[in-house]
């Protein structure tokens, strides 16, 4: 029977794994437990080892057809997926697999029933695989690897523990302890010895329980010393992974830290020291502080597109104008939109300074006045834009136009302005038009002309199409 092909990425492996993965934990967990208090009866384990050998079975056979990847490049020739499996884990696999106890049983070694059971820990193999399926994880955008990586590490130490707390029952570690003897103490057994092995593994050891045999002696000092090595691995990753929890976060802080040693070390006022720290906390709130345009820079041109399209969205969708219009025009518009952030009371304009660029508001407020402030014309808000007049029309500014609070906004410089408004001339009419009625409310002379030619058809396409 020939299986299928799957995709070493597709839902119906990972989920495969996450259940293999679940089925190692439990026999990890339940194994030991069952050697070191001669449960052979229990009613549950004939299905348990069946489930087992079956899974890991089907395992194998999953594993010869699941393809893998290169460097990216998936591999989907049978005789290579073989290949790399043979070389890989087959070896492991099929030592877990096997069903070792019922065969040598059934070849007559069942007198040695005992010694037969160690050979379940066999199945523990599979924990070596482990961590390719924990690597998956990382894949999961939902889950912050930090945090992921710290609850790894507490759920390893926690099966670490189990297993040395059942190796101290196995050697009788527990037999210094009076009333545990009672073959139904289990429970309390393994309290006892899970106690033990936590106060040893975290180095605080009260001397309570303490080894009497040779073979205790020699156990004890082992787990001494992997409890060092643990308690090392502790400390040594948790500042790590707590630093690493918000790596943005941390990094920002460091650049903000950077910046105030300079600020004071060049006796810059308080007043602006506050400006500029406010400033970085909007930064901060608005766009976790990134600069999309550089973290952008190194992206290949399709990449960029759809992440500009997917970072300026709210804009096309808050100007009126981009409403409806095509996806070229607004690619065009989009991939020269850069954003920038201005603070309460800056002029972002000043009225008679020669223009280069206009802008559109995503955020804040901003008013347009005369030359000393005294005459507020309009006070402009999200979705809107201006700075069109001086391009339009290559004239100084009409007006100065200040923002009211922090403004989050994106400029479009005068060529790009004007090759979009030669390829779109339906664009173009709306641009002047508005520019139009603005000029007559700011009572300037109606007879200049627009600077830039609009009559051209371009592509013949229409920004504005619904
Ligand atoms: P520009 O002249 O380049 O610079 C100042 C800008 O203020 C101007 O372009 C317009 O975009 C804008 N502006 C001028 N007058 C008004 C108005 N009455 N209402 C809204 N915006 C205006």
């Amino acid at each position: 029977m020939k299986l299928p092909l799957f995709n070493a990425d597709s839902k119906f492996i990972v989920i495969w794994e996450v259940y293999i993965f679940l089925i190692t934990i439990m026999a990890t967990i339940l194994t030991p437990l069952i050697i070191v208090f001669k449960i052979q009866d229990m009613p549950l384990q004939p299905f348990l080892e069946a489930l087992l050998t079956v899974s890991f079975l089907l395992d194998i056979g999953i594993q010869f057809n699941t393809t893998y990847a290169v460097r990216q490049v998936l591999i989907t020739d049978r005789k290579a997926i073989a290949r790399h499996y043979l070389k890989g884990w087959f070896v492991i696999d099929l030592l877990a697999t096997f069903p070792v106890v019922p065969v040598l049983a059934f070849l007559g070694f069942g007198k040695n029933r005992g010694i037969l059971q160690y050979f379940r820990l066999m199945r523990m193999l599979k924990l070596l695989r482990a961590r390719k399926t924990l690597n998956r994880t990382r894949k999961l955008r939902f889950i912050n690897p930090a945090i992921m990586k710290l609850s790894l590490l507490v759920f390893w130490i926690f099966i670490a523990a189990h297993l040395v707390s059942c190796g101290w029952i196995f050697i009788g570690g527990n037999s210094i302890i009076p009333d545990l003897s009672s073959p139904n103490s289990h429970q309390k057994q393994y309290m006892v010895a899970f106690y033990w092995t936590i106060t040893t593994l975290t180095t605080i050891g009260y001397g309570d329980i303490t080894p009497r045999s040779e073979m205790q002696l020699v156990y004890v000092t082992f787990v001494m010393l992997l409890g060092a090595a643990i308690y090392g691995i502790i400390i040594g990753n948790i500042a790590n992974i707590i630093a690493s929890i918000d790596i943005a976060k941390s990094k920002f802080r460091e650049k903000m830290e950077n910046i105030s040693t300079f600020l004071k070390y060049r006796n810059i006022p308080g007043k602006i020291q506050t400006q500029i720290r406010e400033y970085y906390d909007y930064l901060w709130e608005s766009r976790r502080g990134y600069e999309e345009s550089r973290l952008l820079s190194d992206l290949p041109k399709s990449l960029k597109t759809q992440v500009a399209f997917i970072l300026n969205r709210d804009i096309i969708e808050k100007v009126p104008l981009f409403k409806g219009a095509s996806r070229k025009f607004i690619r065009d518009v989009v991939l020269n939109l850069k954003p920038v952030i201005y603070t309460p009371g800056d002029a972002v304009v000043v009225y008679g300074e020669i223009g280069h660029e206009m802008y559109f508001i995503n955020r804040g407020e901003l008013d347009v006045t005369n030359q000393d402030g005294s005459i507020t014309y309009a006070t402009l808000s999200s979705g809107q834009y201006f700075g069109e007049i001086a391009l339009l029309f290559s004239a100084p500014r009409t007006a100065t136009v200040r923002s009211q609070n922090y403004c989050d906004l994106y400029v479009l410089d005068k060529n790009t302005f004007d090759k979009i408004l030669r390829r779109y001339p339906r664009f173009a009419n709306n641009v002047e038009a508005i520019a139009a009625t603005r000029r007559r409310e700011l009572g300037v002379n109606e007879n200049m002309n627009a600077s830039v030619e609009t009559a051209e058809e371009g592509n013949g396409e229409s920004p504005l199409q619904h």
